[in-house]
């Protein structure tokens, strides 16, 4: 297919513009890599004639999350281009509070959450809730980064001090985490989050299941624990997903009308499961994220069935699909 459209590659805060750019060069489309994060933004944009743009947003901090969600709503909702992920589901992305209301409002199972936006009601909650561990959550984070366990009241009184202020919010110091570097361990200033409590009931897991889909394509394997934290603990089950999984996900897609998800689901002890994220970005090192009895490959739905097709398909960490994707939106005008 000859493709005369050019692209434009959003180049923020991340690298993974670079793997859009090898993702364009395979399939011969004319790109251009666009400075999201310049002050003339918008006069690159207006300027580059591109038909639509390839976004990338971080993960790390608060306010960069902020401003890239701006500038795609600037860009998609304002200015009318196309974008790809879609801007819902990168509104949604690395934004757990927001995650938890479009779970909630659609019913699907997931740990029971609660989002507290005043230190009165999270005191509240815990004198009438006396039961340890919870889970507490920062809005941003990866890899378990901003996940605490918390074993007593103490500490989550604590921890309520630090995030709203002992008796003003202007006190509100935040909490400081440590991040390990390859010599010295130092304090991320700039990581504190405050005004907000994310809590969720402790689950006990066997191991998380990340099932991905972008377009037609549905992949799945577990993630397994380390500790405490199946997120960021790099062990990977090479399993094949339950089909119940596969339908959880589609029809999860299909409500949120998402593009490119990966949905990280919870396998209690019991067999049952809980929907624990929603990501619309999300890292992939192999160039397979399936592989069953051996076989690296994806699933495809024909005709109301699972179908099995054996090759790589994450080539560029799932880039490629994401660009085959956007072109067959974009050359289709095919309704997402
Ligand atoms: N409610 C919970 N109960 C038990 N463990 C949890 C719960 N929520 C998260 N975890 C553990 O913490 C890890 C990280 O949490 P997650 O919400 O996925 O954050 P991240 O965005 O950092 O991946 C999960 O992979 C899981 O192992
Ligand atoms: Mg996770």
């Amino acid at each position: 297919m000859m493709i005369k459209f050019r692209l434009g590659i959003l180049k923020g805060y991340t690298d993974n513009y670079k793997q859009y750019i090898l993702s364009c060069k395979e399939m011969g489309i004319m790109y251009e890599v666009i400075d999201i994060l310049s002050c003339n933004w918008i006069e690159l944009i207006e300027t580059s004639n591109c038909v639509g743009f390839l976004c990338g947003p971080p993960c790390e901090f608060q306010e960069w999350k902020t401003i890239y969600d701006e500038r795609l709503y600037v860009l998609n909702k304002i200015m009318k281009k196309p974008i790809y992920p879609s801007f819902d589901e990168l509104y949604i992305y690395e934004n757990k509070r927001l995650m938890s209301y479009w779970l909630d409002l659609h019913n699907y199972p997931r740990p029971e959450t609660k989002i507290f936006c005043r230190k009165a009601d999270f005191l509240d909650f815990i004198k009438v809730n006396n039961i340890y561990p919870l889970v507490f959550k920062t809005n941003v984070g990866a890899a378990a980064s901003g996940v605490k366990i918390i074993k007593n009241k103490r500490t989550a009184i604590s921890l309520a001090s630090k995030t709203f202020g002992i008796v003003n919010p202007h006190f509100a110091l935040g909490d400081l985490k440590f991040i390990k570097g390859k010599k010295w361990t130092f304090p991320s200033f700039g990581s504190i989050q405050k005004h907000y409590l994310i809590v969720q009931k402790f689950e006990e897991i066997k191991w998380e299941w990340r099932i991905i889909k972008i377009e037609d394509s549905y992949f799945g394997h577990q993630k397994l624990l380390k500790g405490n934290f199946a997120s960021g603990s790099s062990r990977v089950g090479w399993h094949k997903p339950p089909e119940e999984l596969l339908l959880l996900v589609k029809d999860i897609c299909e409500k949120g009308k998402f593009d490119s998800m990966a949905v990280d689901i919870f396998e209690r002890n019991n067999g049952t499961y809980l929907v624990n994220e929603l990501q619309s970005i999300f890292g992939s090192y192999d160039d397979a994220q399936m592989y069953i009895n051996g076989h690296p490959g994806r699933y495809l739905f024909k005709n109301g069935q699972i179908h099995f097709e054996e090759g790589y398909f994450n080539i560029y960490k799932s880039y490629l699909l994401r660009v085959k994707h956007f072109v067959n939106i974009l050359s289709t005008g095919k309704e997402r």
